[in-house]
């Protein structure tokens, strides 16, 4: 069990490798590459120059999802306060934004614990040390996991109190529907009766104004899918000619989707670790999805992977949602 005090200045209480096993780039990028629709997995857009990249698009003007989320967090601020009770142990998955975690810890009435999970030991272990530092008062963990795959939590050494599981910004809309849903189960398996998750969910609109939010003029989110083909080049013995591609953002009504393409403006040939690929003008590489719901589809998503929907709010101009959803049964 963690100390009764927090270490002090920084320190962790605990850091645990479970030592997640790392995607294959190489076998993942043939394989994407080598389907009809070419495709390449949106998981590896953040090494770190695409890291810095996806920070820059939270601040491009047209990309209202982060902001939008944390003026939320703030105005509903005690309201999730008197929801969590004291003694509150936050959970994170992806030990993602700094600025939104540090919004729901001084949101809650003394928070017990945070404990931030990561598929990157280094990333998590500074994310939490940098929490650790700030809240001094808090016990502070980091596990190194694929928050995708099952957790024993009971492994965890994790204090008394009401857990709640804190999965900010939309991330949910970047998995096809099925694999959302299972993720939506791996997090409730680390809930008990009684206990909630608060997740951030980017809300269906007008297709202009989502076309634009993933298609910025300062083009920071064509950097970022570029990013992605120079990283394939320089680790995977690439010769993919990036000048001939062309990012594209399209918003799919049918499935409520904005769909993220890189497209050939003319025949291209290149070579991947070896193996030959062409390009047909105008054929494309899918990149990325971004889901996007209304407060009942998503709330009926949440109903299928077995939690309640206690309540959800939205900003005034119902752009982005974050909802308070809880396990059912006696706690
Ligand atoms: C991380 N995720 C929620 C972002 C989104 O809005 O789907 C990823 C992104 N891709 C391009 N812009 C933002």
């Amino acid at each position: 069990m963690p100390d009764a005090n927090p270490p002090a200045g920084g320190a962790l209480a605990f850091f645990i490798d479970l030592q997640p096993p790392e995607g294959d780039f190489g076998a993942d990028v043939l394989a994407g590459l080598t389907k009809p629709q070419k495709t390449l997995d949106s998981k590896y857009f953040y090494d770190p120059a695409g890291s810095e990249l996806f920070d820059a698009i939270t601040e491009a003007p047209e990309y209202y999802l982060t902001r939008t989320e944390i003026a939320l967090l703030d105005a509903i601020g005690p309201e999730l306060r008197e929801r969590a009770g004291p003694g509150a142990v936050v959970l994170e998955p992806g030990a993602g934004s700094s600025v939104k975690i540090h919004k729901l810890i001084n949101a809650l009435d003394a928070p017990s614990a945070f404990v931030g999970m990561d598929i990157s030991g280094e990333h998590v272990k500074a994310a939490c040390e940098e929490i650790a530092a700030d809240y001094p008062q808090l016990t502070v963990g980091a596990v190194c996991h694929d928050f995708t795959q099952p957790l024993e939590v009971t492994a965890l050494p994790l204090p008394q109190g009401k857990r709640l599981v804190f999965f900010p910004g939309s991330t949910i809309g970047n998995f096809e529907l099925i694999g959302a849903l299972d993720l939506l189960h791996v997090l409730r398996g680390w809930l008990r009766p009684g206990d909630a998750m608060l997740i951030g969910v980017d809300l269906r609109k007008d297709g202009a104004v989502l076309e634009a939010a993933y298609d910025d003029a300062g083009k920071v989110t064509a950097a970022f899918n570029y990013n992605l083909i120079k990283r394939i080049n320089a680790e995977l013995d690439g010769t993919i000619d990036a000048s001939a591609l062309i990012y594209r953002a399209h918003w799919n009504p049918y499935r409520s989707r904005v769909e993220m393409y890189l497209q050939a403006d003319r025949d291209i040939a290149f070579t991947v670790a070896g193996q030959r690929f062409q390009l047909r003008e105008q054929e494309t590489i899918h990149t990325e999805n971004s889901h996007k719901f209304t407060i009942s589809t998503f709330q009926d998503l949440a109903a299928r992977a077995g939690f309640d929907s206690v309540h959800a709010w939205t900003d005034p101009d119902q752009a982005f949602s974050i909802h308070w959803l809880e396990v059912g049964g006696e706690a």
